[in-house]
């Protein structure tokens, strides 16, 4: 495979991304473009010219007993239909990027875990919450993000919190 990976932040996405979001997500409810904070961080595949994959990252704090951890949360890994190995690539480069950040762990909510099993990332297994805005911990029984540990040293049967947010999903 002849590829080309890239890095960018919010402002330099290519309209084309938006196009391949709404392939590889077509059910999705949210404003694909209104989601990403201008210091999202953006892996890029290109094949002849063609973006075919794509990942990004958002950062957000999340909470194990006793500490809290700023966490590289990763969103939309999206590579086109038609093709293999980019989903993949798109994702060796933007961890590759999320550890030269220094971050000690990144995060993310699939129903693909296979997917990311072979890239490193592991389930969790502890009980999962988020913390409402009212400062409420709410349970999510049914949520179980996975995570790529770069040096925080979790355990994954501990219990694990996000902060409530206004878009996207809560894992
Ligand atoms: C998931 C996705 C990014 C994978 O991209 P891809 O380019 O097909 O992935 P790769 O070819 O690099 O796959 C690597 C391996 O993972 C496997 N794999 C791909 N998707 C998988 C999935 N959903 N579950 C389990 N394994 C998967 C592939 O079979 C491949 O295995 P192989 O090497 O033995 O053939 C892509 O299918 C996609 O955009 N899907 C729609 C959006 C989505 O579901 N995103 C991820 C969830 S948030």
């Amino acid at each position: 495979m002849a590829f080309r990976s890239t890095i960018v932040t919010r402002q330099d996405l290519p309209d084309a991304l938006f196009d391949l979001l709404q392939i590889a997500f077509p059910n999705d409810t949210y404003d694909q473009r209104a989601f990403w904070p201008d210091d999202s961080v953006h892996a890029l595949v290109y094949e002849a010219g063609q973006l075919v994959a794509h990942a990004g990252y958002v950062t957000r704090t999340l909470y194990l007993p006793g500490r809290e951890i700023t966490s590289a949360y990763v969103e939309y890994v999206a590579a086109e239909p038609r093709l293999r190995g980019y989903g993949s690539a798109v994702m060796r480069a933007l961890q590759a990027e999320i550890e030269g950040r220094g971050f000690l762990l990144s995060a993310l909510g699939t129903g693909s875990s296979g997917f990311y099993e072979r890239l490193g990332w592991r389930l969790w297994r502890g009980p999962t919450a988020y913390r409402a805005a009212d400062g409420n911990v709410v349970p999510t029984p049914n949520e179980k993000p996975m995570v790529l540990d770069l040096g925080a040293n979790v355990n994954l049967d501990d219990p694990i919190e996000c902060d409530w947010r206004p878009v996207g999903d809560i894992w």
